[in-house]
């Protein structure tokens, strides 16, 4: 069987235009522009005004945008995947109406969640599926619009998050040293509790029984998760730089979903990464889960720091838990 490469033809981002800063938070809730600054890094958030703003619209823009870029149009696709855990409804999922909303005709379309780690799981599933000859073209969407999720009368979860979105329009190339050179997708399910969505209060687990939550709202046991994406994000590192014999001078960018900056910050010490090469845009957006990894390679993108022939490495984790990672050739 033909092996093809892949070609990341062309990527986009959307971001709402409403801002939430820190000291906006300060007169919700009892914090401080400085406790957040010190502990995440974050000064501010943009926020969808929930009228015309939507998970939906910013995921379209986003998508919109990756196809101009790639000078394509939605016909040309043969699959849209669009990972988010705040699409407005299961059922459709926001894919299939993406497609729909800018005429991608009976191109598949699927909603996968897998919270922050969303559009690296997404990329490297359109690679495989690009690989080994079953799409052609494939758009790949990481959006959250968490702000529709969070509890803004308590403190521990909502400062970190923010809304947003990246997309990449992947396509059949000829050379298969092109795209994806190692994944990996992972999961511990066993630890679902430390970050989760209840609709019901029989979702509740134990540790958080006694608090006053709000259901349809994101809780996180915020110490437990700093943890595990510490020590996950080493991890995943080493692997995929042992897994292709190349070294941290190699990666002309690695692209880190922005969770903490404190946590990419422990990646940087641990593994002594280059700090030009990792970038950080969580002060301006706040973690947007799945939509980060997209908004950091956009950056990037207009900023021409990847160009075709780079090597970089993306790497998510969040809710589930899940992780994921790859090393990929532009
Ligand atoms: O995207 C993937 C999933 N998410 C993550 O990767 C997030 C991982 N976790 C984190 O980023 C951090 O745990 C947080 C930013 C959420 C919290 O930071 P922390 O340094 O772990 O704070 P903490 O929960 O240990 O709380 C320290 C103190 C506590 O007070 P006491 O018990 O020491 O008196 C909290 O009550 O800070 C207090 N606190 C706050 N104070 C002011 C907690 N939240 C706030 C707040 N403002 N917003």
């Amino acid at each position: 069987m033909t092996e093809w490469g892949v070609r990341l033809a062309g990527i986009g981002s959307a971001y709402p235009a409403g801002v939430l800063t820190n000291h906006d938070l300060e007169k919700m809730m009892d914090t401080s522009h400085d406790w957040i600054v010190q502990r995440t890094g974050i000064h501010r958030r943009h926020v969808i005004d929930g009228e015309t703003e939507s998970e939906f619209t910013l995921a379209r823009d986003a998508l919109t945008r990756a196809l101009d870029a790639a000078d394509m149009k939605a016909s040309d696709l043969d699959l849209i995947i669009h990972a988010s855990v705040t699409s407005e409804m299961t059922c459709p999922s926001n894919a299939c109406r993406i497609a729909a909303a800018l005429g991608a005709g009976t191109a598949a379309a699927f909603d996968l969640v897998a919270a922050c780690s969303g559009f690296v799981y997404a990329m490297n599933l359109a690679d495989s599926l690009i690989r080994v000859g079953r799409h052609r073209a494939v758009g790949v969407i990481g959006c959250d619009a968490l702000s529709t999720v969070s509890d803004f009368t308590e403190r521990t979860v909502s400062i970190l998050f923010g809304d947003g979105g990246g997309a990449a329009v992947f396509t059949r190339d000829d050379d298969p040293g092109r795209g994806c050179l190692h994944q990996e997708l992972g999961a511990d399910g066993t630890n679902w509790e430390t970050l989760y969505m209840p609709r019901r209060d029989a979702d509740v687990p134990a540790w958080d029984k006694e608090n006053s939550i709000r259901l349809g709202c994101l809780r996180m046991n915020g110490r437990e998760v700093f943890k595990f994406a510490v020590n996950r994000f080493r991890q995943v590192i080493e692997d995929a730089l042992e897994a292709t014999g190349l070294g941290v001078d190699d990666v002309a960018q690695f692209v880190c979903h922005q969770s903490n900056e404190r946590i990419i910050e422990s990646a940087i010490q641990k593994l002594g990464l280059p700090r030009d090469r990792v970038h950080v845009n969580i002060n301006e957006y706040g973690n947007t889960s799945a939509g980060s990894v997209g908004l950091v390679l956009d950056e990037l993108w207009q900023a021409g720091k990847i160009t075709p022939g780079d090597i970089i490495v993306c790497v998510a984790f969040g809710g589930g838990l899940t992780w994921a990672s790859n090393v990929w050739r532009v």
